[in-house]
């Protein structure tokens, strides 16, 4: 290897490593494919990432004209010497690729190649893709007239150096899978607190919405004075489902908690349920000091969540809802006379949300959750939360 490459590798390291954080992985690719034909000498380079369909997801190249890649066609296929590299890993160092065992011929516009350098790009034992050149530029004064060379172009030096710039490339593509990967990790876990907030939230109030518009169209022709009053509380439901759906959204606290404190908020929320439905509904909080936020907002959520179930699923004539104060932190109980059920009998996965989502809210602020409920006996929901 002469001074001319080494320096060249060390600025093309240096320019990759500056550049692979904040590019896209096509354009490090390009990088490397066009510093590869550089510092060898070679007439083609190429970079070719396979697809599970036999293809090629990215295939990148240098040394080939727009016109002439137009020419030669579709991409190439993971066949011939290409597929042999993908699926042996070893570097391919060729004097005449067209004379290899596995050349199966190229496209009619395909550039005539003979020696070859292949180099796999790989990430431990898994093959990401292949780096290779064709074509070592020869320094054709120094041939006798009439004489052709023979053997490859391309020295072990050569190779060494490729190896490097496959490594470059290996680092590269696995980058970009790990970046599309905890984006994608993002991204669910931003849709399950989407479904969790809007099932907790906005689901609810849009069920007592609907129960009060029923209650309103019963009431309208035998007495419009307690309809009209209905229908003012549909009003405010609806504001309220509008307001949970934004916060919702940007991931607000409940309209409320700020400025009322929790027991308000909850001997509130208590209030419109008991007048909304049958059941006699009721609120006791026992020397409750305010809690850290994300405690109060977990208090909150699983507290609606548990009388949402009460009131839908249970029967119950009675719902007692107490707030009392454990150590710093303090203890929520949901109780119903209902009907009761088992709790190992809910499949965990499917449409049910409501408990998966009141034990994880207890998980997320170091809290605890019981269930405590048989048929026949009537269910109490328990939540603990340590304080600050
Ligand atoms: N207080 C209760 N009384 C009687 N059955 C209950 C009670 N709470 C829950 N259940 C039963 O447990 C099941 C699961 O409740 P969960 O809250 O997880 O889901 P859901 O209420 O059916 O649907 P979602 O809450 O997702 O709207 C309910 O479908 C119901 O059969
Ligand atoms: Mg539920």
């Amino acid at each position: 290897m002469t001074n001319g490459p080494r320096s060249g590798l060390t600025a093309v390291s240096t320019a990759l490593l500056a550049m692979s954080r904040h590019l896209e992985v096509r354009d490090v690719l390009k990088t490397i494919v066009v510093s590869a034909r550089e510092l060898l000498d070679a007439e083609y380079a190429a970079l070719g990432v396979p697809d599970d369909h036999g293809g090629f997801a990215q295939f990148v190249v240098d040394g080939v004209s727009d016109e002439e890649w137009k020419a030669i066609g579709p991409l190439p296929r993971q066949h011939g010497i290409l597929a042999a590299m993908l699926q042996e890993a070893t570097p391919q160092r060729l004097a005449d690729v067209r004379q290899d065992p596995r050349f199966e011929g190229w496209p009619d516009a395909h550039p005539d190649m003979s020696d070859f350098l292949g180099m796999p790009v790989a990430d431990g034992e898994d093959i990401l893709g292949a780096l290779f050149l064709a074509n070592k530029k020869r320094d054709t004064t120094r041939d006798t007239p009439g004489e052709r060379r023979t053997g490859c172009g391309f020295t072990a030096d050569d190779e060494q150096l490729l190896a490097v710039l496959a490594q470059h490339a290996a680092i590269a593509l696995t980058n970009a899978r790990l970046y599309e990967r905890s984006r994608e990790l993002t991204i669910a876990g931003e849709r399950a607190r989407l479904a969790h907030e809007l099932h907790d939230a906005v689901s609810q109030k849009l069920f007592s919405l609907r129960l009060t518009a029923q209650a309103a169209a019963a009431l309208v022709d035998r007495d419009p004075a307690r309809a009209k009053g209905e229908l003012h509380e549909v009003a405010r439901l609806a504001a309220e489902a509008a307001d949970e759906l934004r916060a919702a959204v940007v991931e607000l606290r409940p309209a409320g908690l700020d400025e009322d404190g929790l027991v308000a908020t909850l001997r509130t929320h208590v209030k419109v349920l008991d007048r909304a439905h049958a059941a006699h509904v009721t609120f006791a909080a026992h020397g409750v000091r305010a809690l850290p936020a994300a405690q109060e907002e977990a208090l909150l959520r699983v507290a609606q969540e548990a009388l949402h179930n009460a009131l839908r699923h249970s029967g119950a004539s009675a719902v007692e809802v107490t707030l009392t104060r454990l150590g710093h932190g303090a203890a929520l109980r949901v109780r119903d006379d209902g009907r009761g059920f088992d709790p190992s009998g809910v499949r965990r996965a499917g449409r049910h949300l409501g408990l998966v989502s009141m034990r994880d809210r207890a998980d997320g602020v170091g809290g605890r959750l019981t269930v405590d409920s048989e048929p026949g006996k009537g269910t109490a929901i328990e939540m603990e939360v340590p304080g600050g």
